[in-house]
This record gives structure tokens, C-alpha cells and sequence, in this order.
């Protein structure tokens, strides 16, 4: 029987890869973002096996609206929904909405629905992943600091489900192209400069990220959990 996923975010990029994994193994995937026309796309590129879900994940009511469409029974939770902002602006009204942004964007998207959804992880085989990123270590200010608290709240959460069966782990990507994170900003010098700080001479590709959140997602990782996976080619280690 094909498992009951839900990957946020699925609509691009790196959770369009992800939800292509899942759908492509027979799993029921349910993508949730809030562009309602980016995702019915998504899962018509996707197949019968995707069904999209608009919805704001920030938003506790848009979320409580959610719940009565999601599966009763949820054997993966991917919290890959987020963004950086990139906002310029001087002073302590620019700094307050970038930094509170950043942590309703990252933060409050996969906790909201962590939250909303945890009675109905499978016992005994649930999974939650959910995606940082490499500035969760290396810092790139309220961005960076969003996904460093993403962190903090998986090491909880996995103590909180580790009873029950169920594992939480996060995937920490480095540069990854094919997406929208970047808008226009990731121009060919700037891939030469990302690829060239990597171990293995080039930027990620959704798929490597999609590889670790299936992988951690499958019956054979149960005994990982508080884990965070790194998936930058080698750039973590510096050259
Ligand atoms: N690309 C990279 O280099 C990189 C590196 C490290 C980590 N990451 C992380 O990887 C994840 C996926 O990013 P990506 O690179 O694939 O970029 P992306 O194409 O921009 O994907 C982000 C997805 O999140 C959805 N989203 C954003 N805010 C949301 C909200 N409030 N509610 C519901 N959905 C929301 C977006 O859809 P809507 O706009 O339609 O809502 C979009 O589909 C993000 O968490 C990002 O921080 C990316």
C-alpha cells in the first residue's frame, strides 16, 4: 500500500522534486503552497497520484481550514515551505519585517502545520523532514537564524514522537539551482562563485536534495532521528 505524504512547498523547486519521488514510488502526495495555479500544475506535470492543496502555511487560520482536506492518517510530513527575504530597507522597521518574515516564513510554515497534523502521524512508521539549509550554520542573518531555530524545534520534536514510532529529521541544502529561491540572482558568475566553494565543483540540483528526504522517509531510516543531513557538496567543510 503506497503511504500517505504531504510535501509543502510542492508546487517548485526542491519540493516539486521531492513530490515527484514519492508520486514516481505509487505514494498518495498532497502538495501544499499557496500560488493555487503554480500547484495545479505542478500536479498536472505530476500525475493522479498529486493532489494540490492551496493554502498559506504562515497563516493559523488558512491552516485550520486545511486540516479537514488532508489524509487521516499521514506517513510523511515534508516541511520544505520557505523563503528568504531580500527586502533592502534601512532601519528598525525594515530590520523588524525582514526578521519577522523570515521566522513566519520558515519557521511558522513547518511548525504550524507539524503541530496541526501530529496526532495523525502513523504510529510506529511516521516521518517528518523537513529542508533548512546550509545558512542554518553559516549564517546569513534573520534567513540563516529562521532555519537555525528549525533546528532547535526538530531536536524537540523527535523526543516528543520518538515514543510513539515516528522520526524527525531535517535536510540542510547548500546552493541548490532549478528553483525559484533565487529570482533573477543566481546569474552565471554567481554559479562559478557557489560551485567553486563546493568540494565536488558544482551547485545542488533539486534532485539531490529530493534523494535525502525520500531516504530519511523510508522504512530503512527508523532508526535515525534528530538528524540533520547536509546535502552541499562538501561546501559545509570549506576548500
Ligand atoms: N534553493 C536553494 O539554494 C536552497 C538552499 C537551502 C535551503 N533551501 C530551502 O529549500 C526549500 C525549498 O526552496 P526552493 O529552493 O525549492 O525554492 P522555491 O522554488 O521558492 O520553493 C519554495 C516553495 O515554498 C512555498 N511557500 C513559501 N512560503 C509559503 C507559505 N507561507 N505557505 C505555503 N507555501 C509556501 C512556495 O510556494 P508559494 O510561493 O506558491 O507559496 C514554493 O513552492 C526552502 O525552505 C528553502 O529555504 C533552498
Amino acid at each position: 500500500m503506497g503511504r500517505n505524504v504531504v510535501v509543502t512547498g510542492g508546487g517548485t523547486g526542491i519540493g516539486l522534486a521531492v513530490a515527484r519521488r514519492f508520486a514516481d514510488a505509487g505514494d498518495d502526495v498532497v502538495i501544499v503552497g499557496r500560488r493555487r495555479e503554480v500547484l495545479r500544475q505542478a500536479a498536472e506535470l505530476l500525475g493522479p497520484k498529486v493532489r494540490p492543496l492551496p493554502c498559506d502555511l504562515a497563516d493559523p487560520d488558512a491552516v485550520e481550514g486545511l486540516v479537514d482536506q488532508l489524509p487521516r492518517r499521514i506517513d510523511v510530513l515534508v516541511n520544505n515551505a520557505g523563503s528568504r527575504e531580500v527586502a533592502a530597507g534601512a532601519g528598525p522597521h525594515a530590520l523588524v519585517a525582514r526578521w519577522r518574515g523570515d521566522f513566519e516564513r520558515n519557521v511558522l510554515t513547518a511548525v504550524l502545520l507539524t503541530e496541526t497534523v501530529r496526532d495523525r502521524l502513523t504510529t510506529g512508521q511516521g516521518r517528518v523532514v523537513t529542508v533548512s539549509s546550509i545558512a542554518a550554520i553559516r549564517g546569513a542573518g534573520s534567513y540563516g537564524a529562521s532555519k537555525a531555530a528549525l533546528h532547535a524545534w526538530n531536536h524537540f520534536l523527535a523526543a516528543q514522537l520518538g515514543p510513539s514510532g515516528i522520526t524527525a529529521n531535517i535536510v540542510a541544502p547548500g546552493t541548490v539551482a532549478g528553483t525559484e529561491f533565487f529570482g533573477d540572482r543566481l546569474n552565471e558568475s554567481e554559479l562559478v562563485r557557489r560551485a567553486g566553494r563546493t568540494l565536488v565543483g558544482r551547485v545542488g540540483e533539486p534532485d539531490d536534495v529530493a534523494s535525502a528526504v525520500f531516504f530519511l522517509s523510508s522504512p530503512e531510516a527508523g532508526y535515525i532521528t534528530g538528524e540533520i543531513l547536509h546535502v552541499n557538496g562538501g561546501e559545509i567543510l570549506g576548500r
